[in-house]
């Protein structure tokens, strides 16, 4: 199954996406701050696709010195018309090319992003990229789901009802190929000024591939938890943060 034809990842974050990623909050964000700046020992840090600085942000506030990575522009003019969001240096590129200079004591992706680089080699690239910034002592942080809810689905798709509403149906459909490790999905919202589309294409890996990603590139798994307030790591983990170091 070709993965989603004439898909570009930067239709998945442009205007109308990035302002609904503007307040978008999860409700773990004081614990993954607290964790990132206890490794980040005050910086310097940098968050590869930093979004509208939902992380970024309440961490710099900490007094960590923190930069960011990202390809879209419109989330970067989130990011820059909240408090703050000045004075954080982002650089627009590939984050799989961690296109800046000097050395991090703190490098993170969270939200699952690393995914968004759509091939492995392109994920070994982003790992190697990130060794060559990390200071001697540093970490990388991943966050990422684990693929396991995959297993669950009925031919390996699913539609889900998102909002059913007199004036508007917003309907998840995704599906996956186990052979390539793609999900393809789309939020579908149907209502009287029509169909709206927000398709999102990932290529997941399973925690043992991004381990043996970060090996590639001189790093090893240095913890692993199965949430920001340090949970355990088991099978009924439904996401992993894991923190790789030299
Ligand atoms: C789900 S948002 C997460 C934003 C932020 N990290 C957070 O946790 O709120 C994903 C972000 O990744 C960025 N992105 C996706 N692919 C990228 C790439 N290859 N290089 C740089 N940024 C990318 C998008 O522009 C978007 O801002």
């Amino acid at each position: 199954m070709p993965a989603m034809k004439d898909y570009e990842p930067m239709m998945s974050f442009g205007e109308d996406i990035a302002e609904m990623y503007r307040d978008a909050l999860r409700g773990d964000e004081g614990a993954a701050v607290a964790f990132l700046e206890q490794l980040a020992d005050r910086g310097p840090a940098l968050e590869l696709a930093i979004g509208t600085g939902r992380i970024a942000l309440p961490l710099a506030a900490r007094g960590v010195h923190v930069d960011g990575v990202d390809i879209s522009p419109a989330m970067i003019a989130q990011l820059r018309a909240k408090p703050g969001g000045d004075e954080i240096s982002v650089t627009v590129g590939d984050f799989a090319d961690v296109p800046v200079p000097g050395h991090y004591r703190l490098i993170f992706v969270v939200w699952n992003t690393l995914f968004n680089l759509l091939t492995q080699e392109d994920q070994v690239r982003c790992f190697e990229n990130v060794a060559a910034h990390l200071t001697e002592n540093g970490s990388f942080v991943v966050e990422a789901y684990v693929p396991a809810f995959l297993y669950r689905l009925r031919n390996d798709q699913y539609v889900e009802a998102e909002a059913i509403q007199v004036n508007e149906v917003r309907l998840d459909v995704l599906r996956h190929d186990m052979a390539t490790q793609m999900i393809e999905e789309s939020h579908v919202s149907l209502s009287a000024a029509g169909v709206r589309l927000n398709p999102v294409v990932q290529r997941y890996a399973w925690p043992s591939e991004i381990d043996l990603m970060a090996r590639i590139a001189g790093l090893r798994l240095k913890q692993r938890w199965g949430g920001w307030n340090r949970e355990r790591f088991d099978s009924t983990s439904s996401i992993h943060i894991s923190v790789y170091g030299r």
